[in-house]
């Protein structure tokens, strides 16, 4: 039986003043929960202050991406030990908008995903297609290379302390979300994919929707059996919608 995880990923939002009210109205309401695993991903400068609201909770906290080095002349850049540092229990990889707009490559992608695991922390390696790369009936093979980089770098095992999160692009901040069909679908592949590696962590393995999951809509891709979750962007910004969304996985 998988533990549901429900994820908020903050992107480049937030102040200290509003980061502190939010978090603390997450403590409130949620930071006892021992039913379903819960993290925010605050921007860099902000993860002193979840660790210091958070510290003591069932609430989680990660970073939002992570150097595929471990230290040296890289301007700009945080090690995986540096997050460890701090508490971070996650950090996202290969996040979309990383590939995007910073060209991230599946190639680079893997490297965080093992600088990650090399510290103890747990990648939340993101995957998914465009509208384009959809429309081209292409969904299953972009997946399956951006899953196959990590599996050949890593090894076979490597999701076994390890998340994966669907987040169809078209589905990003559009309001449009994939519906709960869709999102089964495309997670059943990835179990599948990720049994020939080995069975017993695909079947143990949390598999993460996002893409404009929302109070309304989040029980029904919970529903799916192979959905163990939702990472959970602009709705992550009001405590009460991600308390809601929490709310829904139970
Ligand atoms: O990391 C979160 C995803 O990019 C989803 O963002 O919920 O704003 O669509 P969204």
């Amino acid at each position: 039986m998988r533990r549901t995880f429900v994820a908020g990923n903050w992107k480049m939002n937030g102040s200290k003043a509003e980061n502190q009210s939010r978090l603390e109205a997450l403590v409130a309401a949620l930071g006892q929960r021992q039913d379903i695993d819960m993290a925010v991903f605050p921007s860099m400068p902000y993860v002193a202050q979840c660790q210091q609201i958070l510290g003591g909770s069932t609430v989680a906290w990660g970073a939002q991406n992570v150097s595929e080095h471990t230290g040296g002349a890289f301007t700009g850049e945080t090690s995986s030990q540096m997050l460890r540092d701090f508490e971070c229990r996650y950090v996202l990889v290969g996040h979309s908008e990383r590939r995007e707009l910073f060209a991230e490559s599946n190639q680079q992608v893997a490297e965080k995903f093992k600088a990650a695991v090399d510290s103890e922390l747990v990648p939340v390696l993101c995957v998914g297609e465009t509208l384009e790369q959809r429309e081209a009936g292409e969904t299953q093979r972009i997946i399956s290379e951006q899953i196959e980089a990590v599996l050949s770098l890593v090894g076979s095992d490597v999701f076994a302390n390890g998340v994966v999160a669907y987040e169809p692009v078209w589905a990003i901040g559009t309001g449009k979300t994939a519906s709960p069909e869709q999102a089964q679908e495309v997670h059943s592949a990835i179990r599948a994919q990720l049994a020939e590696a080995n069975i017993a962590m695909a079947e143990a393995m949390q598999i993460l929707y996002g893409g404009s999951v929302k109070p309304e809509n989040a029980a029904a891709i919970f529903a799916q059996q192979d959905v163990d979750g939702a990472l959970v962007g602009g709705a992550s910004l009001k405590a009460e919608d991600f308390i809601a969304i929490c709310d829904a996985a139970a």
